[in-house]
């Protein structure tokens, strides 16, 4: 440990692995064995998903792509469907150019540097360095939002640890508090720590290896720390999406613009105003009177929330103009189920899925 660190618990890593041995995981499936396209598929795959959902998706994606080759040869929609149901897709997209990159540039291997990893899309500073501590052993430290936690709470760190000027706090501690040894073992056991024994509500201090000395526990502020994101009050805006269902249950999707939200996603036909809806579903032959408006839905994005109000029809399976064929489809529910979608629009869909569709 570097000297920069003056206050906190002493040989914090050695205590922590002696931790892990006991507590942490060690038979998660991109553990065995830990190479650096397993991990890395992990790894984009748990930045916004927990490790029990990832599982199932995770095998299912390693049978379908075992290598970085066979992801970068797929096509882009084989790769959004192997996502459905994990949600952010832009992870998928992301992860596609990134293997397609690496083979055009690299003959098809991952970089094994912090600079170039990091130059690959969907690789931030915290991703690369988990990729190559666990899969090479380097020696990098990670802050994700687990390890963020234990951070700001152990060393009662103030602020919202999303803000710059927080993490150019943490990053240097989490930097100096890296052992010389088990890199590997050490990247999981700080997140395996954040995930268990220091999780966001109702942390188990009790049995902490850190209690004594850990200024959030010993200040009564466990519940405050870290920080939460001030809020900001964001735009709402409304859209109408129409829900046309055939005679033998197919449903008229489109896919949409390969960039914007949602990019290359498969969708239903959305439009700005209810009127331009009933416009269009007029031109193909569907009265009024067989609209059927359903419960809007909310969606929240990063940077606004969208109200989605559904019309649901049924009528014949209308031929697609030629100008739709390219981006347009009737496709069956098990079709559906397939498809890379966003969440919203499979609840549409199907409202009696409150959740994402069952994992492979
Ligand atoms: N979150 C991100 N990476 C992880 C990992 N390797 N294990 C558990 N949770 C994680």
């Amino acid at each position: 440990m570097s000297a920069e660190i003056d206050s906190g618990p002493a040989n914090f890593a050695s205590r922590l692995l002696a931790w892990f041995d006991v507590h942490g995981r060690h038979d998660l499936p991109w553990q065995h064995p830990r190479t650096a396209y397993r991990v890395w598929i992990a790894e984009i795959m748990l930045q916004q998903t927990q490790v029990a959902t990832v599982i199932p998706y995770y095998l299912h994606f390693l049978n379908s792509f075992p290598s970085l080759q066979s992801l970068a040869s797929a096509s882009q929609d084989e790769v959004l469907g192997h996502w459905s149901g994990l949600g952010y897709y832009s992870r998928a997209r992301n992860l596609h150019a990134a293997a397609q990159r690496c083979v055009s540039e690299r003959a098809g291997e991952l970089p094994d540097t912090l600079e170039l990893l990091q130059a690959l899309p969907g690789i931030g500073r915290s991703t690369a360095a988990a990729i190559l501590a666990q899969a090479c052993g380097q020696r990098h430290a990670i802050l994700d939002g687990n390890v963020k936690r234990v951070l700001c709470r152990i060393f009662g760190i103030e602020g919202w640890p999303g803000s710059p000027s927080v993490e150019k706090t943490l990053w240097p501690l989490a930097t100096a508090l890296l052992p010389s040894k088990r890199l590997a073992d050490y990247t999981q056991a700080i997140m395996d720590f954040g995930a268990s024994q220091c999780r966001r509500s109702k942390p188990d201090c009790i049995s902490c290896p850190f209690a004594a000395e850990c200024v959030a526990h010993q200040t009564h502020r466990v519940a405050e720390l870290p920080q939460s994101r001030p809020k900001k009050v964001l735009p709402q805006r409304e859209c109408t999406m129409l829900v046309l269902q055939s005679e033998d249950g197919r449903v008229l999707l489109e896919r949409r613009p390969p960039v914007g939200v949602w990019a290359s996603l498969w969708s239903l036909p959305q439009f700005e105003t209810h009127a331009l809806a009933y416009e269009y579903a007029h031109s193909r032959g569907i009265a009024t009177d067989d609209i059927q408006q359903r419960t809007a839905i909310d969606h929240v994005f990063s940077h606004y929330r969208l109200q989605i109000t559904p019309l649901h029809a049924r009528c014949a399976e209308l031929p697609l103009r030629v100008a739709d064929d390219n981006h347009q489809r009737w496709l069956s529910r098990p079709e559906v189920e397939k498809l890379g979608m966003p969440a919203p629009v499979r609840r549409i869909i199907n409202p009696s899925l409150h959740e994402e569709p069952t994992p492979p």
